[in-house]
Order: C-alpha cells, then sequence, then structure tokens
C-alpha cells in the first residue's frame, strides 16, 4: 500500500490484523521497528528510546525522551500491598507463575478508574507496565531465594535498575557492571516486539473484549511460557548441558535425533514460523555473548563452544538447509544471562519484561482504531446433524 513493500488484498482478508509497529521479512531476514533496522537500534539506541518509538511511532526528540523516561520512572514502585501477593505463594514458585498472576492483579490497583477509550489513559496504563514489570520481576527471583525485595533506583537506567532490583542487599553496596548492564539492555531490545507472535496476537485477542491492559499482558506472559515460544532460551541451556561437549560426534547424536520424525525432540533455538533465513536479533546476540563472555575473561566458555559447534555442524546439514531453519533469538540469549548470573527459570520472565512494550504497543495500536471483538472461525470437521434416540 505505501510502495514499500507488495500489497496483496487477499492477504488482508485472510490475515489477522493490520499493524504499523513491526515488519519481518522471515525470507531474507528483516526486522524493521517502525521502519528501523533491529540491529542498527540493537547497536545505536537504548530500550527507553524503543519503547517510545514503538509506542507512539518515532523516534523521540531530546525533549520527549527525558519526559517519557521521567514517566516510567515516575511508575517504578508497585502499591505497597501488592508484597502481600508474594506470601501466597510457595517459596519455590516458578517466577513466571509470580509475574502472571501479578501482573493480573494490577488491575485492582490502576484500573478500575480508567477508560482505555481516551488515549490518555490507554498511555499512562502502558507506562505503568514498562515501569512496573522490571520491579515484580526482581521481586520474583528476591522471593524465591528469600531475600528482601529492593526498592527501585531511579536514577539508574532501565537496564541497569534491573540488575540492581535484582542483586543488590541491604548488607552491602552493589555495583552494576557496565558491561552486563549494556547486554542486559540489549537483551531488552532484542525481544522488545516481533509482529503478530503467539503471545502478541493472545494480547490483541483479548484486548478485543475491551478486557482492561494489565489482564491483557497477563494472557500475554501465559502464552510466552510455552516451551515452543518464550521458553525456548531455557530449554536451550538444558539442551548443551544435555550434549556435554562440542566433539562432533556429541552434537551429531543430537542434530539426528532433531531430525528423527519419530522423536518429539527439536533443536532448541533453532528454527521459527516466519524467519526461512537468519533470525537477525539471532546475530546480535551471538555478538553479544561474545562481548560478556570475553570481559568475564570467559571466552571459551563451554557452553558457547558448544553452541558454536552445534550451529556450524547444523547449518551444513540437509535437513537444516533444506527446512530452512537458523538459530533463532533464544539460541544465544541464555548464554549471556546465565553468563551474567541469572538462574534458568528467570529467563522467561525477563523475555516477557522486554516483550510488553510490544504486547501494550498492539494493544494501544488496536484500541485507537476502531476494532470488532476477535473470533477466529473453524474447519468442521465433526457429526453432520443426527436425530436424539427416540426408545
Ligand atoms: C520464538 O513467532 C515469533 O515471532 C516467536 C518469537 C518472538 O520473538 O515472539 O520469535 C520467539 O518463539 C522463537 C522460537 C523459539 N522456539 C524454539 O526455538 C523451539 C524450537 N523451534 C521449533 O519448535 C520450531 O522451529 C518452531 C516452533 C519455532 C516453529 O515450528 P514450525 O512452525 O513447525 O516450523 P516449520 O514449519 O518451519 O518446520 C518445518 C520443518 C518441519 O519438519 P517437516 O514436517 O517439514 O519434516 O522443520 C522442522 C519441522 O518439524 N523443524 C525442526 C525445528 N524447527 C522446525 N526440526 C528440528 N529442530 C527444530 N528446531
Amino acid at each position: 500500500a505505501n510502495g514499500l513493500f507488495t500489497y496483496d488484498p487477499g492477504f488482508m482478508a485472510t490475515s489477522s490484523c493490520k499493524s504499523a509497529i513491526t515488519y519481518i521479512d522471515g525470507g531474507q531476514g528483516v526486522l524493521l521497528h517502525r521502519g528501523y533496522p533491529i540491529d542498527q537500534l540493537a547497536k545505536h539506541s537504548n530500550f527507553v528510546e524503543l519503547c517510545y518509538t514503538l509506542l507512539f511511532g518515532n523516534l523521540p526528540d531530546d525533549e520527549q525522551y527525558a519526559a517519557f523516561q521521567a514517566r516510567i520512572r515516575n511508575h517504578t514502585m508497585v502499591h505497597d500491598q501488592i508484597n502481600n501477593f508474594f506470601k501466597g505463594f510457595r517459596r519455590d514458585a516458578h517466577p513466571m507463575s509470580i509475574l502472571c498472576s501479578v501482573t493480573g492483579g494490577l488491575a485492582a490497583f490502576y484500573h478500575d478508574h480508567m477508560n482505555i477509550a481516551e488515549e490518555e489513559d490507554r498511555v499512562i496504563s502502558a507506562v505503568r507496565l514498562i515501569a512496573k514489570m522490571p520491579t515484580i520481576a526482581a521481586m520474583a527471583y528476591k522471593y524465591n531465594i528469600g531475600q528482601p525485595f529492593n526498592t527501585p533506583c531511579n536514577e539508574l537506567s532501565y537496564a541497569e535498575n534491573f540488575l540492581y532490583m535484582m542483586f543488590a542487599t541491604p548488607s552491602e553496596t552493589y555495583r552494576v557492571n557496565p558491561v552486563y548492564a549494556k547486554a542486559m539492555d540489549r537483551i531488552f531490545m532484542l525481544h522488545a516486539d516481533h509482529e503478530q507472535n503467539a503471545s502478541t496476537s493472545t494480547v490483541r485477542m483479548a484486548g478485543s473484549t475491551g478486557a482492561n491492559p494489565f489482564a491483557c499482558i497477563s494472557a500475554g506472559i501465559a502464552a510466552l511460557w510455552g516451551p515452543a515460544h518464550g521458553g525456548a532460551n531455557e530449554a536451550v541451556l538444558k539442551m548443551l548441558d544435555e550434549i556435554g561437549d562440542d566433539s562432533e560426534e556429541n552434537i551429531q547424536r543430537f542434530i539426528d535425533k532433531a531430525k528423527d520424525k519419530n522423536d518429539p525432540f527439536k533443536l532448541m533455538g533453532f528454527g521459527h514460523r516466519v524467519y526461512r533465513n537468519f533470525d537477525p536479533r539471532a546475530r546480535v546476540m551471538k555478538e553479544t555473548a561474545d562481548e560478556v563472555l570475553a570481559e568475564l575473561g570467559h571466552a571459551n566458555d563451554p557452553q558457547l563452544k558448544i553452541a558454536k559447534r552445534l550451529e556450524q555442524i547444523a547449518l551444513e546439514d540437509e535437513y537444516f538447509i533444506e527446512r530452512k531453519l537458523y538459530p533463532n533469538v533464544d539460541f544465544y540469549s541464555g548464554i549471556v544471562l546465565k553468563a551474567m548470573g541469572i538462574p534458568t527459570n528467570m529467563f522467561t520472565v525477563i523475555f516477557a519484561v522486554s516483550r510488553t512494550i510490544g504486547w501494550i504497543s498492539h494493544w494501544h495500536e488496536m484500541l485507537s482504531d476502531s476494532y470488532k471483538i476477535s473470533r477466529p472461525r473453524q474447519l468442521y470437521i465433526g457429526n453432520d446433524q443426527r436425530d436424539y434416540p427416540q426408545n
């Protein structure tokens, strides 16, 4: 329609929605956020600037950036009573179950007097969610390990504040490692939005009923939780541990297992519903893994070595070549997060913290235009009409 891409009316008849937020060319391995390529954003922007761009459509000028950052900082704390939510969970509750529950519960504190038909009320809900997700995520981690919650420190950047809330303790001064902060900000940017993936479509479907934004984001968290979607980076590390070393024999055994149609095992972190080329995020994530591990003096990290060798052997394998299967964003992200001391059960939580801006931007975009309740159709394959037995 706008000359940049071919416009196929037939496609519009079958597609789920129109959106101007993110464009993916799966064949070319292109990912644009409001027209900006992800590799350029990851190198030159930061997560808060990307949040503004995804939500409002253009890069902010200095004044808009400062005002947006101040608005986020103004909402990083959660209502004191939300602390009580945590006491009901078992100590070993998966942090995704905590995040999903507490996020839905935010509606009880921040939604009753809101009118989502008003743009300003939608924007303030978006700002509250962007601001509070890192706080709730860090609280879930602290609850799991039995340490006191940290209050957000608003003089820090978004990524620094998250790492501070995760790892600071009252008993000693905590300094955020700038390499970790840069890697965390990049991970937040790389997972921010990805067009109509399963969890974003879930948020749009829930939003189409008029449900409040906190309930919609909680639905998105639930969809992201699955190992085929957001849970893959945790599964990649488990797979690398099972492979054990970067010997060709061990790696080939897992590749053969992934190719075996009788075996449900898939190579985690490989393949994608849309990409038939490299996921551009995976390239940036691989560079980030090299940077962070080199900084730690672990350039020869065993899992990174296995991952690189696995990628090399898989990309030379006919099965993967024929099916155009490449590493996706999850293939290297877990290695970086683990190197920063983040436990595997927090990986998908971090994905959800990042993807909140994508989810809420799509929700805001849909409600800013006329929309109808989502009602997918089905292909009925059941019985023809038949009478109830009269006896
Ligand atoms: C994310 O949608 C998004 O945008 C998601 C996401 C986002 O940012 O929101 O990008 C995040 O979810 C990334 C994907 C994370 N998941 C994983 O890494 C799990 C491992 N990947 C696979 O489960 C799989 O690749 C999927 C689920 C991602 C996609 O599955 P599809 O749609 O079945 O893939 P396909 O149609 O391209 O498969 C074609 C063939 C099939 O075999 P044949 O029937 O042709 O013989 O390739 C096979 C598949 O079985 N295949 C794999 C494989 N992925 C696909 N075989 C082995 N290992 C794999 N990883």
